[in-house]
């Protein structure tokens, strides 16, 4: 498994180009199953969960290609026929939004069987508002063998509360009602910018949406749907995460090729704890998205945050803002309202000499501690992120280890930070 081996103490300069959402770029790739004709996807990420969902559509014998484009890479999709409708476990165990082919095959084929994904190290991440959802579209689940079995001989369009705001869930039922008779509308839907994304995609590829960006959406079904070319928006936690390398380091950065719109919690949060972003700078000419320039106006002050839903603070930058407070004066009480046990990075830099209480969904961040390098290990995605903010910030070395987790959701972060003068480097072990 790779390492990241990282010597801290040293403030990031320059600027650094940000990848297509990872977020958006799934649902986007389970949207092309919806149509027999080609969908192009622009500006998509180079991470590994994007690899593992073009191994799902290759499994249920859908053509895909990726060609690398001076933005990230186009992935061109077309889902002519179905040769199997099962998503395996061993792919969805690897990536629970593999869950997202569930929607778009039911409507599509009439059949879906995917594994349940099963838990994750930051919570059950139970699918039960997923199927609750799709049973009210009409469709017959069962469940056998950890598999997930929906059937619909035509889904119908219908009203659906949703309990709890899921992004994933959202969009599956988005998905499956475009091809549903008659208008579904969802309520207490998510407003991420990343369920909006598909919901521009599947409006281009002619389905008929209204709501998006807002908790009550609706949908009105369609015979078919046609191919499209769609292009990726960027990735506002991938953003908000070298927001906080720089913050961390005492750096100024540049980062392009970013939607201010999208970090309005973070950029806001930051500026309180003494971080200067400035979204005024002019992209450069012909530039499709925009700039955000940061710099610390002095030493960082502790400030209190509680995730919500967007546009609240966001729960994929909780661990990153946690490894920032350990170098802010005074005490930062971070709340994790999304997720029961999204708090195993703290226990991690602790390793590194920060002082962190974790109470239940609560916890308590006193700085500023100065840290010091150590082996450490990643176990989620934002968790390594935060891991490695804080061996930037560290004196001497930190090893952090199983960065396959980073490799997720990250687009080559090591040679990203390196370009910004971290010293960071990979060791592949084997
Ligand atoms: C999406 O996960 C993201 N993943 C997550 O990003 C992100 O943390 C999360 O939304 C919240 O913003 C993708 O988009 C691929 P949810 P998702 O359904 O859809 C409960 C990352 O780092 N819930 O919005 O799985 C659930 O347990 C990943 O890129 C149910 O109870 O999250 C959680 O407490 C990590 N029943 C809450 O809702 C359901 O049927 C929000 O989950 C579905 C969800």
């Amino acid at each position: 498994m790779d390492q990241f081996l990282i010597e801290g103490g040293r403030p990031l300069s320059g600027s650094v180009g940000i990848s297509g959402a990872k977020n958006a770029a799934l649902p986007a790739m389970a949207a092309a199953l919806l149509t027999s004709e080609r969908v192009t996807l622009h500006n998509v990420p180079r991470v590994r969960d994007i690899g593992t969902l073009r191994s799902l559509l290759d499994e249920l014998g859908v053509d895909s290609s990726v060609t690398h484009e001076d933005h990230g890479n186009r992935v061109e999709i077309e889902a002519r026929q179905l040769l199997n409708p099962v998503a395996p476990y061993e792919l969805v165990k690897q990536m629970r939004a593999s869950v997202l082919v569930l929607g778009p095959l039911l409507a599509r084929f009439g059949h879906a069987r995917v594994s349940l994904p099963g838990g994750c190290a930051i919570g059950a991440r139970p699918i039960n508002l997923h199927l609750k959802g799709l049973e009210a579209l009409g469709a017959t689940i069962t469940m056998d063998h950890g598999y997930v079995d929906a059937r619909a001989d035509g889904l119908k369009g219908t009203a659906f509360y949703f309990d709890t705001v899921s992004v994933t869930g959202t969009e599956n039922l988005m998905m499956a009602a475009t091809l549903a008779a008659g208008e579904t509308v969802l309520e207490n839907a998510a407003c991420e910018p990343e369920v909006v994304d598909l919901g521009h995609l599947l409006q281009e590829m002619g389905a008929q949406i209204e709501g998006l960006g807002t908790g009550r959406i609706t949908i009105r079904g369609v015979a078919r749907l046609r191919g499209a070319r769609h292009v990726i928006i960027p990735d506002r936690i991938e953003a908000g995460t070298f927001l906080a390398a720089a913050a961390i380091t005492g750096g100024e950065v540049t980062l392009l090729n970013v939607e201010p719109k999208h970090l309005a919690a973070v950029v806001a949060k930051l500026a309180e704890v003494g971080v200067e972003i400035d979204s005024s700078a002019p992209p450069p000419p012909g530039a499709r998205w925009g700039t955000l320039r940061t710099r610390n106006a002095g030493p960082l002050r502790a400030a209190d945050v509680t995730t919500q839903e967007y546009p609240g603070f966001p729960t994929d930058m909780q661990a990153q803002y946690m490894a920032l407070m350990t170098q802010a004066e005074g005490t930062a009480v971070i709340t994790e309202t999304i997720f029961e046990n999204r708090f195993l990075h703290a226990l991690e830099l602790a390793r590194l000499g920060a002082d962190i209480t974790v109470d239940g969904r609560r916890a308590l961040v006193r700085g500023k501690t100065p840290l010091s390098g150590a082996n450490v290990q990643a176990s989620d995605l934002r968790a390594s992120a935060s891991l490695v903010l804080a061996g930037l910030a560290a004196q001497g070395e930190t090893v952090v280890d199983r960065v396959y987790h980073i490799d997720r959701g990250y687009e080559r972060i090591e040679e990203k930070l390196t370009k910004l003068g971290a010293r960071i480097k990979r060791i592949s072990e084997g």
